[in-house]
């Protein structure tokens, strides 16, 4: 017996969530979980575990996307899909929910039709794991398909690579100090994998700019840097609607890899746990590269001196914890830095993955 699709559902208007716990049912193989209070919830999340939550956009203590995005926030429910659940659908807030990415929107009342269709879309682009923190993997585990997927995500990442500034092997060590901090923070083997070859793709989103502003000499004005700011915004509209999961995580990194944990980052100034892990470990790859890295303005830090900015920088532009993986990870971040060296390789960088 295949095991059941859990869904929880949030609201606090009874006949809502009878109504919404009656459609779900009906579902071949599906379970329910219910909830009225966002508070309670969120004071037991160490114990939950669902496959898909569809939460009201109208709760007591918080709205439906800001407890969407707490949950995304807790490393086990990461990615699991949110659908809110509004009468509201055309308002500037669901607009920016489907934006981000943290949910998608359901217009109440409910279309029993379109219900059944969004749900089993959902059921069936999520696998039946339960075990992978970050990435909710496909099942399919045959050699053949994930050599066909690594594949396919460092071709991916070759088109990314030609339209992008930085140094050739740039996205291959940066996606591999992910899978080092990943691994240091405890994730399993899946999820380590699944963070690697997601952030290969991380700036994916500068195939949306403009010849003159990537390869523009000196500083860019203020107005040319909002322009390359949504490199991030742009690469999460590439890949959020994937029925992958791997894709799914690589739209997180595209959009959260310029957040910082105290907020002072983009493109939504985000701060702390509300910023996807995914986004975080992805931040600290992303900028220990960029210091170790020669770019025309500045020469290569020492592994040392990056790594005392690093950690001066825990707590503030840094998740502390993914600072902590990343100190641990030391052997493994100093082989990479060796084996992938831009000064000793002659490799084009087209393996980002
Ligand atoms: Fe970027
Ligand atoms: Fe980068």
């Amino acid at each position: 017996m295949t095991e059941p699709f859990n869904v929880l559902i949030v609201d606090t208007d009874r006949t809502s969530l009878a109504l919404l716990d009656m459609m779900v049912r009906k579902l071949p193989n599906c379970a329910t979980l219910l909830h009225s209070s966002p508070d309670m919830l969120l004071s037991a999340v160490d114990k939950i575990n669902y496959d898909l939550a569809i939460f009201s956009s109208t709760l007591p203590q918080m709205d439906g996307v800001e407890l969407a995005r707490r949950m995304r926030a807790v490393p086990h429910l990461a990615t699991k899909p949110v659908v809110i659940a509004t009468s509201q659908p055309d308002t500037p807030e669901a607009e920016e929910v489907v934006a981000s990415g943290v949910a998608e929107v359901l217009q109440k009342p409910i279309d029993p039709v379109e219900f059944r269709s969004r749900i089993s879309r959902l059921a069936q682009s999520s696998s039946q794991e339960t075990g992978a923190v970050i990435e909710r993997h496909f099942t399919i585990n045959s050699p053949e398909y994930t050599a066909l997927e690594e594949e396919f995500f460092t071709m991916l990442a070759r088109v990314s690579g030609l339209r992008d500034r930085e140094t050739p092997l740039h996205n291959k060590r940066m996606a591999r100090y992910c899978a080092v901090i990943a691994r240091h923070l405890g994730l399993p083997a899946d999820a380590c994998r699944a963070m690697r070859l997601a952030a290969g793709l991380h700036d994916i989103g500068k195939a949306g700019l403009s010849d003159a502003l990537l390869h523009k000499r000196g500083a860019l004005s203020p107005e040319e840097r909002l322009q390359m700011e949504e490199h991030t915004r742009i690469g999460h509209a590439m890949l959020y609607n994937a029925q992958s999961p791997l894709l799914r995580l690589a739209a997180d990194v595209a959009l959260n890899h310029h957040e910082r944990w105290d907020g002072s980052g983009y493109p939504r100034h985000l701060k702390g746990e509300h910023i996807p892990l995914a986004g975080r470990i992805a931040a600290v790859a992303d900028v220990f590269d960029a210091l170790t890295s020669v770019r025309p303005y500045k020469s290569a830090w020492s592994r040392d001196n990056a790594l005392r900015y690093m950690q001066e920088n825990a707590g503030e532009k840094f998740d502390p914890a993914c600072i902590a993986a990343f100190e641990s990870g030391q052997e493994e971040i100093a082989a990479v830095m060796l084996a992938m060296s831009d000064a000793a390789s002659g490799d084009d960088g087209a393996d980002a993955a």
